[in-house]
């Protein structure tokens, strides 16, 4: 258990909203995984932006230029996850699934981690890095079923063309249903939790905000300040991994 000690100020009324809540919304970025070993995106020393170029991996164009290093980066991704676990602060949110009448998890991460840790209701905004899809048709197709192609990628079994990680890039739309559902979640809910996100990317970043404008309390859980940290009724400044086991025990749940 967490020795971390939540600041006094504003503890009651975080309390007692998250108990008096109908319905509760985590909204997740890479931060959330931080403690389990994966990269975020914007950290200035490890951050995944600030080592590789994004318009050189994530886009629809990089993989049109050059498909097998873009597919390898993909791969190493997938390596890495497979070497990683969820960390305490996505078993507290498991379990707040548990004990909460209603509690949605919404992502920015494609790690599955959420799902891992025992996340019932993780509603994927950018794709999940498990998933591969045929880069012409984008149907979901399974690795076993796809065909091996001389140059070190795979293909669809149906079309034959390249398969490519079933995740959102750069330009790209996200998937509607989880837009869809992640917006009504976001716009029903009395409490809404940004976790180790930026709040740089769009649409995900207008989450926190529609909840807000709706009536909810809104908590940041971040170690840095965001964008959103002004208009959050109550802020946490710490790590996912530490105050989200807190936040439970000032709450009375037992993980
Ligand atoms: P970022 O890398 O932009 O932001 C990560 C946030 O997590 C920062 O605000 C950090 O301060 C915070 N953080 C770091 N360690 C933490 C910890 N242990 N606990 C809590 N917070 C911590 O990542 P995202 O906001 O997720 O999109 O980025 C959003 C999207 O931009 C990603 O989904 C990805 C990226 O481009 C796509 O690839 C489509």
């Amino acid at each position: 258990m967490s020795n971390f000690q939540l600041p006094t100020p504003n503890l009651q009324s975080l309390i007692s909203n998250v108990r008096a809540a109908q319905r509760v919304v985590a909204l997740t970025g890479a931060g959330m995984s931080a403690e389990s070993g994966i990269p975020t995106f914007r950290d200035p020393q490890s951050g995944l932006w600030a080592k590789y170029d994004p318009t050189q991996l994530a886009t629809v164009g990089a993989f049109e230029r050059d498909p097998k290093l873009v597919w390898d980066w993909y791969e190493w991704r997938r390596a890495t996850r497979r070497d990683t676990q969820p960390n305490p602060g996505h078993f507290a949110l498991a379990a707040m699934a548990k004990l909460l009448p209603h509690f949605v998890v919404v992502t920015q991460n494609i790690d599955g981690l959420h799902h891992l840790a025992g996340s019932p209701d993780a509603i994927e905004l950018h794709g999940n890095l498990a998933r591969n899809k045929c880069s012409r048709e984008d149907v979901v197709i399974d690795r076993a079923e796809a065909r091996a192609t001389n140059d070190g990628l795979l293909a669809c079994p149906r079309c034959g063309a390249y398969l490519r990680p079933d995740v959102v890039w750069f330009g790209e739309a996200l998937p509607r249903d989880a837009l869809e559902r992640a917006f009504a979640e976001a716009t029903h809910c009395d409490a809404f939790f940004a976790i180790g996100t930026s709040g740089l990317v769009e649409p995900a970043a207008a989450l926190p905000r529609f909840a807000k404008r709706a009536g909810a309390f809104v908590v940041e859980i971040n170690p840095e300040e965001t964008p959103l940290s002004a208009s959050a009724d109550v802020v946490l400044r710490g790590k996912a991994g530490q105050v989200l086991p807190a936040l439970m025990k000032n709450l009375g749940f037992q993980i």
